[in-house]
């Protein structure tokens, strides 16, 4: 067979699959093979051009024009038509809304909706964040064991996004569910049958999220990010559609804590298994900043991410047609011995951790970066000061969510003697 441009597909590209086998342990290793040897290939299986080396996908993830994000939300496995039926039933609609948008539209409603992202006004979050995790950890510090991301994890971001986007807490609960929906609806491989059940719950998020956003514009003098943006769309109603208004509100229900609540998980699985690292953290906290950033590194929760050509070019010396989709793999720039010493190692002490590729790049960098970064550090500050002694539980193993760009364990057990615990043994 033939990819695109007319060259032959490899033997290593044509069994390339992202939703089961070596990428779904770890991305990064899987792909060491394309680094070396095909950086750029064309997997049969998705349709998409993947890009492993680290110049290459900082190079697409530079260039907006040329390589657009319109097809980021995309479904990565079309829906067949029943699941489109059951979507059309909810009157599901989702369209453009920051990260899938393009110039000039995107850069004009950015800088409308930039403010509540500053870190002055990320204060009143942190020591909101701080308290509650402090409360969470109250609940089992005593008892010895945990899943993290049960217990906390999985919980207190999705509160810090629901009080930055002003949305009630009530329904939570459902929203995580929902999150779940939407990742394998955009990103995952479903089968036909296992689509029906999806669309019903992606359905019902399309209009949980719809009614949430009705009760703003009714009401729009509330505070958060999502009161803001309906503000904006009063006073610039082209730059701010309503079309992004619902769009933007489901979508961003999910990437607001999903993204974080596996970015904290995946930091603390490379942490415990890194026990010396662990330990210096309990030593040092100064270094979790930096030890925040390698984790985001090697264990980032966004492993993948979609651009489309809209010209015929190339990348990395491979032609890639108008119209060809490319899958850029930060997992696989961030372990590329090109652009870093000793890929392969932990190492909190690496100066440049923050130059990876986890929060994309360029004019769609992540908003909610530092947002992210302070959750995780507040997370790592208050474990390592009131649990150093806390260990992984034996012989688990990482359960992602079998999908394409979202990477996040689906359990994460800890054990610990409360008796040992330091604020009984050093109140
Ligand atoms: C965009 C990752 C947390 C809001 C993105 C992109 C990635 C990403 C890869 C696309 C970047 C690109 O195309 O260049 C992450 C990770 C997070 C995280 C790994 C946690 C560790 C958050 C949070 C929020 C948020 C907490 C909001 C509260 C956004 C928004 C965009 C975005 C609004 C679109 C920016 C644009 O297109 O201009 N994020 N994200 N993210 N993220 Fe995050």
């Amino acid at each position: 067979a033939l990819s695109p441009n007319g060259c032959p597909i490899s033997g290593r590209a044509a069994a390339f699959t992202p939703f089961n086998g070596p990428y779904q342990v770890d991305p990064g290793e899987a792909l060491k093979w394309a680094r070396e040897e095909e950086p750029v290939f064309f997997s049969p299986e998705i349709g998409y051009w993947v890009v492993t080396r680290y110049e290459d996908v900082k190079s697409v993830f530079r260039d907006n024009i040329l390589f657009s994000p319109s097809i980021a939300l995309e479904k990565i496995t079309p829906a067949g038509p029943e699941a489109q039926a059951i979507l059309q039933k909810y009157g599901f609609a989702m369209q453009r809304t920051m990260v899938n948008e393009d110039e000039p539209h995107h850069m004009e409603r950015r800088r409308l909706l930039l403010d509540d992202f500053l870190p002055e006004n990320l204060q009143k979050h942190e020591s909101a964040m701080r308290t509650l995790t402090r409360r969470y950890m109250d609940r089992f510090i005593d008892r010895g064991h945990a899943d993290l991301v049960e217990d906390i994890f999985s919980e207190i971001p999705l509160t810090i996004a629901l009080h930055f986007l002003g949305v009630p807490e009530k329904g939570a609960e459902q929203l995580r569910g929902f999150a779940v929906a939407h990742t394998l609806n955009t990103w995952g491989r479903p089968t036909q049958e296992e689509q029906l059940e999806i669309s019903e719950n992606v359905g019902r998020f399309w209009q949980t999220a719809n009614r949430v956003l009705d009760d703003m514009i009714a009401n729009p003098n509330g505070e958060g990010w999502m009161y803001e943006t309906v503000r904006q769309h009063f006073k610039h109603p082209d730059a701010v559609p309503e079309s992004y208004l619902r769009s933007m509100m489901m979508a961003i229900l999910a990437a607001a804590h999903e993204t974080t609540s596996n970015a904290t998980a995946n930091a603390f699985w490379t942490l415990l298994n890194n026990r010396e690292s662990w330990e210096e953290l309990c030593e040092t906290p100064s270094l979790i900043p930096s030890a925040v950033e390698e984790c985001l590194r090697v264990a980032g929760s966004i492993v993948a991410w979609r651009r489309i050509a809209t010209d015929d070019t190339t990348v990395g010396g491979v032609d890639i047609p108008k119209g060809g989709k490319l899958l850029i793999v930060q997992a696989s720039a961030n372990k590329d011995n090109r652009h870093w010493e000793n890929a392969d190692d932990f190492d909190i002490y690496r100066d440049n951790a923050s130059e990876h590729m986890t929060f994309g790049y360029g004019a769609h960098q992540c908003m909610g970066k530092n947002i992210g970064r302070m959750e995780m550090r507040i997370f790592l500050e208050e474990f390592t000061r009131r649990l150093p002694h806390m260990r992984l539980v034996k012989g688990q193993v990482f359960e992602n969510l079998p999908n394409v760009s979202f990477r996040g364990p689906s359990k994460l057990l800890v054990e610990w003697d409360p008796a040992l615990n330091p604020e009984k043994t050093d109140p």
